[in-house]
């Protein structure tokens, strides 16, 4: 049997990117998938893409009104709520000198309070389908420093992510994080060069960024009955690096 069969999933920011292919494996292992994004036309394009079990729907993931909407949406469309993905994000690669007070409000917006709203909306949805699993994406950064703002709000959803599994826990939902080293994704193919990356490379233990799909495994596997035991964890998947 597929592993996904029957579930019904929201993947936040998933028009390009991890979450892109976090929809082609959930898709594949016999989900039905809500893609939501800023960013329509990738979003509509790859909903159509997948077919029948895929839909977009337009959302900013900083925006309680919104949240509200792809919940009903994926009632409407699918029935129920089983698997919530917060994935949306952004970088920001500046040092507290350069970094303006209004940039680092933005990224605790998109990047920690996004996922407060998410699963606050979804747990109601959550608990009339008998239960779910909340897959948070923080980062390496959300367990070692990196960036100002970055690391703090990965942080921040880490820590969320225990608070959020202890309550979730008497509603039969499971909440954990996952926390990638460094992906081939456009977040990073935009902010480096290739150079850059090769560079940077030779630094990490397995001696390669990973692939998007590698992190997929991961969050297929939580997103699934076969992580039932698990919540309120942290799940590395960073070729090493915070093992130095
Ligand atoms: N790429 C990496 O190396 C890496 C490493 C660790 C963690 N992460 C995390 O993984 C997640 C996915 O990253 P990615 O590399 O696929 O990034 P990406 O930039 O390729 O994709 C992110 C997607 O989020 C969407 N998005 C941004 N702001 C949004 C908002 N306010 N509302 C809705 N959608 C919004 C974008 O439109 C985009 O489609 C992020 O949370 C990121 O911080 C990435």
């Amino acid at each position: 049997m597929a592993r996904l069969e029957g579930k019904v999933a929201i993947i936040t920011g998933s028009a390009q990117g991890m979450g892109a292919s976090h929809a082609r494996r959930f898709i594949k292992e016999g989900a039905k998938v809500v893609i939501t994004d800023l960013n329509e036309e990738k979003g509509k394009a790859l909903a159509a893409e997948l077919g029948e079990n895929a839909l977009f729907v337009k959302h900013n993931v900083t925006n309680a009104e919104d949240w509200k909407n792809v919940v009903e949406e994926t009632e409407k469309a699918f029935g129920k709520v089983d698997v919530l993905v917060n994935n949306a994000g952004i970088s920001l690669n500046k040092s507290i000198l350069e970094t303006t007070e209004v940039e680092y409000r933005r990224i605790v917006d998109i990047n920690q309070v996004s996922v407060f709203l998410g699963i606050k909306t979804v747990i109601p949805a959550m608990q009339k389908a008998g239960g779910g699993s909340i897959v948070n994406i923080s980062s390496m950064n959300g367990i070692v420093a990196g960036a100002i703002g970055y690391t703090d709000t990965k942080f921040a959803v880490r820590g969320m992510t225990k608070a959020a599994a202890m309550e979730c826990a008497n509603y039969g939902i499971t909440v954990n994080s996952v926390h990638p080293g460094v992906i081939a994704t456009p977040m990073i193919l935009q902010a480096d060069s290739k150079a850059e990356i090769e560079e940077f490379s030779k630094h990490i233990p397995v001696k390669r960024v990973a692939q998007p799909e590698e992190v997929s495994n991961l969050v297929l596997y939580l997103a699934s009955d076969e992580s039932n035991y698990s919540t309120g964890s942290e799940f590395i998947v960073d070729g090493g690096l915070t093992a130095m």
